[in-house]
């Protein structure tokens, strides 16, 4: 097989991370006969810094044109003063929309190896598998209008949150798909009780639900979904909920599993699809070879199954992630005692060792 793979490494571990995911994609082509052709392009930061602008036309045309496209992090403390239109995340909402990537599946899968990376008890931990799937390209996000202006002698900034009950029923769709395929159970999370889209989105979700009978649909609020999540998060399978609350509780099911560094997203709905880990650039770190890669890596995977139809090569990519944790390999994000700790080369190293 051939595909080419626009990759974009953004800012901050983002370069790192990504040059660790080619590693492994690179042993993956070899042993499996594929070629990969990775078309480097930029983003955020790192296109701020060469085009004056966040998200260059030309890392837009190469996305289209290519198979997937894999994303590092974008952002960095450099840029956060910049206006609006200048700030790096502006290139990910970008490619987002201009894709057409209106949902997002973030995994929060907790590896056996890890249940004490955790903050969480054992016993409320371990076992837990669940999948947030995120409308990603509408809500506070994307509605008009926004902006700052004065009202009545003083600033104001404003947001919309809008759906409409197209942009509703396409991402309930994808999740009772995902849930059908699962143990059949999907969450849908709102805020029904006081905003106006969450009735709507309740409205459409239980529109779709008719003709998916085999799945068990529940809906929850999001402020007892985000209690429920740390009180008991093995009672969710598939959660489905609208952009920024899909933020929200994607971080919070990440740090369920001990480390954010180790969540992968998938980015869908559009011809291209874009893969990303779930965090961020993570300044602080960047640089220092200290960066957790398994997330990006584990993205790859997602890739690999997702758009290319390759379920063995993900699978692979999944069980050496698997081998190496169980073997006592740790990043600092995920280091606990009598583990043997390890920088971001390292650990890449330890996955293509044992795939
Ligand atoms: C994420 C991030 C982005 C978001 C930011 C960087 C724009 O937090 O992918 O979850 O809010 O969607
Ligand atoms: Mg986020």
């Amino acid at each position: 097989m051939k595909k080419t793979i626009t990759v974009i490494p953004g800012d901050g571990i983002g370069t790192e991370v990504v040059a660790g995911a080619l590693q492994i994609l690179d042993v993956i082509a070899k042993r499996f006969d594929h070629t990969f052709e990775y078309k480097n392009a930029l983003a955020g930061g790192a296109a701020l810094d060469t085009t004056g602008i966040p998200l260059p036309e030309e890392t837009l045309k190469l996305a289209k044109l290519s198979d997937a496209v894999l994303l590092g992090a974008v952002g960095g403390p450099k840029w956060d003063s910049n206006p609006q239109h200048l700030k790096p995340e502006r290139a990910l909402l970008g490619l987002r929309k201009e894709l057409g990537l209106y949902a997002n599946i973030r995994p929060a899968k907790i590896y056996s190896a890890l249940v004490d990376a955790s903050a969480l008890k054992k016993e409320v931990v371990e076992g837990v598998d669940i999948i947030v799937v995120r409308e990603l390209t509408g809500g506070l996000y994307f509605g008009k209008p926004s902006g700052f202006e004065q009202r009545n002698g003083e600033e104001v900034g404003f947001n919309t949150m809008i759906y409409s009950e197209s942009e509703v029923r396409r991402i309930a769709e994808s999740a009772f798909e995902i849930a059908r395929k699962r143990s059949k159970k999907l969450c849908s999370v709102d805020k029904a009780n006081v905003l106006e889209t969450s009735q709507l989105w309740r409205k459409v979700v239980l529109e779709v639900a008719k003709k998916y009978p085999d799945v068990e649909l529940s809906h929850m609020y999001v402020d007892n979904c985000s209690m429920q999540l740390i009180r008991n998060p093995k009672q969710f399978d598939v959660i489905v909920t609208e952009n920024l609350f899909g933020d929200i509780l994607s971080d919070e099911a990440a740090m369920l599993t001990g480390s954010i560094g180790m969540l992968a997203s998938a980015s869908l709905g559009g011809t291209v699809a874009m893969y990303e880990p779930v965090h961020g650039s993570a300044p602080d770190i960047a640089g220092q070879n200290k960066a957790n890669p398994i997330a990006t890596i584990a993205s790859v995977a997602m890739m690999l199954k997702y758009s290319f139809n390759l379920s063995l090569e993900a699978d692979a990519i999944e069980n050496s992630i698997q081998r190496v944790l169980s073997k006592g390999f740790r990043t600092g994000d995920i280091y606990t005692e009598g583990m043997t700790l390890l920088g971001t080369k390292e650990m890449t190293k330890k996955i293509v060792e044992n795939l």
